[in-house]
């Protein structure tokens, strides 16, 4: 497994075999089995895979956890070699943005609501990082969990837009056995506060369950996930959505298809978590 921050060498191993199909999995380490089940399927439907490990500064706010981010390289790589990695991108700050450097890659509507609206500056962030990663590896596909729901729509969206040669591929979301979804800043959480961050899934639940009665009252729905919430003391809720998931606007009534969402903090630490509801054909 070939492990580098220099942008020349991930652009020769890439182009070594040109005929070669490359699967790319973008991370900030710290890894999981969320993130391992990208590199599984990347490593399913290509002659390569490349990861790459880096804790994007863009994307987070001066009031957020940059410093306490998790980091972990060597037990990544050990990871990841596991997994049968051919190649791991592992930038420093001064690769990815030295100095002097100040293009910025704003995805617009969608970035303004749900993530974007309590983390103004994050998307900029990932949407700049993520079309330098897309430059640097020239991927034939990139893997993205549906955990991230936005990020997904927001990805999809640049790829459009800004005529990207890779195929987007979204990964369902892993989860704890009790329902968690796995997740880098679950570190953070102990005890009984760990036991409280159920409430995102057991929020979810209850709207599923409503859904699969008959339920499309968007604003029951809603409310149903606030009074979830509302019952565990150590949970206070940033927002719940249910949103077209295509252009993320909240919706009145459910017909089709409609992307379940969730934020909530314990203390300082703030999880998300999704779910789809589909009508059934
Ligand atoms: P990070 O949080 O490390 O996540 C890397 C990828 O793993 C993302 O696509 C994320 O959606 C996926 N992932 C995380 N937890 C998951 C889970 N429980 N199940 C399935 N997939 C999961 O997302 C980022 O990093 C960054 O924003 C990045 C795209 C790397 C840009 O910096």
């Amino acid at each position: 497994m070939i492990i580098t921050e220099n942008i020349e060498q991930v652009r020769r191993e890439r182009w070594a075999d040109p005929g070669a199909s490359w699967g790319l999995v973008p991370t900030m380490g710290a890894l999981h089995d969320g993130h391992l089940s990208l590199v599984r399927a990347a490593r399913a439907e290509n002659d390569r895979v490349a990861a790459s490990i880096y804790v994007n500064p863009t994307q987070f706010a001066p009031t957020e956890d940059l410093d306490a981010y998790p980091r972990q390289l060597a037990r990544d790589l050990d990871l990841l070699r596991a997994e049968g990695v051919d190649l791991v991108f592992t930038p420093s700050d001064a690769v990815m943005y030295p100095s002097g450097y100040q293009t910025y890659v704003s995805v617009e509507n969608i970035t303004r609501v749900l993530e974007g609206a309590s983390r103004p500056t994050h998307f900029r962030g990932v949407a700049t990082v993520v079309a330098k990663l897309f430059n640097i590896v020239q991927p034939t596909r990139a893997y993205f969990g549906q955990k991230d729901a936005q990020q997904t729509v927001v990805i999809r969206q640049m790829v459009r837009d800004l005529n990207f040669d890779v195929d987007v591929v979204i990964c369902p979301i892993v989860r704890e056995p009790d329902g968690l979804a796995m997740s880098s800043r679950n570190q953070y959480l102990h005890g009984e506060t760990r036991a409280a961050a159920t409430v995102l899934y057991r929020a979810l639940m209850a709207v599923q369950a409503a859904f699969a009665r008959g339920e499309r009252d968007a604003n029951f729905l809603r409310a149903l996930m606030t009074d979830t919430i509302a019952a565990e003391k150590l949970a206070r809720p940033d927002y719940v959505s249910i949103a077209d998931p295509l252009t993320l606007t909240e919706l009145e009534t459910i017909s089709g298809t409609a992307l379940c969402s969730l934020a909530v903090f314990f203390g300082k630490t703030r999880l998300i978590d999704n779910l789809i509801l589909e009508e059934s054909a």
